[in-house]
């Protein structure tokens, strides 16, 4: 099996996270926990090339929209829909539009966990009920209540994969091998190694 520390994530700063500037703290954040940055670039994506990266796993549409009924029923309200589908096929449109509007950074962090580390520093998909201290949580009001209103995306910063097999096609979806940088940090061996030798003088 391979060490868990090569475990790698796809994350994307939204155009709205790179208008507001916070290219810097979405970074900061997962640099802080001790992932390692190993792939960046700035793009203005296509709308094919979002659509395809939603779609990627055949399950999205479905579970997508069923988190989104979940999030109004949980508030007592009254979703735009009962057939996930059918809300999944307006969130799409959205996205195509959300995601196209201007430059994103799509980045590839490594490390532990990668994964599920990057997901619980991001927050939950709707930033009026992510947890206090998360990216979504911390930086965005929106809801789906008003995204729906207004007939546009949720706004929440960024984009960040949510398991291991999405990872991996999303990783290929937005970059080359050679985008992708193999090397060490320093720090990797106080996170990883067995022995912490080599401290005392
Ligand atoms: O991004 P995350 O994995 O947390 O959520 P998702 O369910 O995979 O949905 C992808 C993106 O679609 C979200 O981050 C929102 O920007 C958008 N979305 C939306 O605008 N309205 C919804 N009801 C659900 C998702
Ligand atoms: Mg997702």
């Amino acid at each position: 099996m391979e060490h868990p520390k090569y475990e790698q994530t796809l994350v994307i700063v939204k155009p709205d996270g790179v208008q507001r500037s916070l290219i810097g703290e979405v970074i900061s954040r997962y640099e802080r926990v001790g992932l390692k940055l190993v792939a960046i670039k700035m793009v203005i994506p296509t709308e094919a090339h979002v659509e395809a990266h939603y779609t990627l796993d055949p399950n999205w549409m479905r579970i997508t929209g069923e988190k989104t009924i979940k999030g109004y029923k949980d508030k007592g309200l009254l979703p735009p829909s009962e057939d996930p589908l059918e809300i999944t096929r307006v969130v799409l449109a959205s996205l195509k539009k959300y995601l196209t509007a201007g430059p994103v950074v799509a980045m590839i962090w490594e490390g532990a966990h990668a994964v599920k580390i990057v997901r619980k520093l991001t927050g939950g998909t709707e930033p009026l009920t992510s947890d206090v201290g998360t990216i979504r949580g911390d930086y965005v009001l929106d809801s789906y209540s008003m995204s729906d209103l207004d007939v546009r995306s949720v706004r929440n910063i960024v984009h960040a994969s949510g398991s291991v097999e999405e990872a991996e096609m999303e990783i290929k979806h937005w970059f080359t091998e050679t985008e992708i940088q193999k090397y060490r940090l320093i720090q990797e061996q106080i996170i990883y190694d067995v022995n912490l030798d080599g401290i005392k003088e």
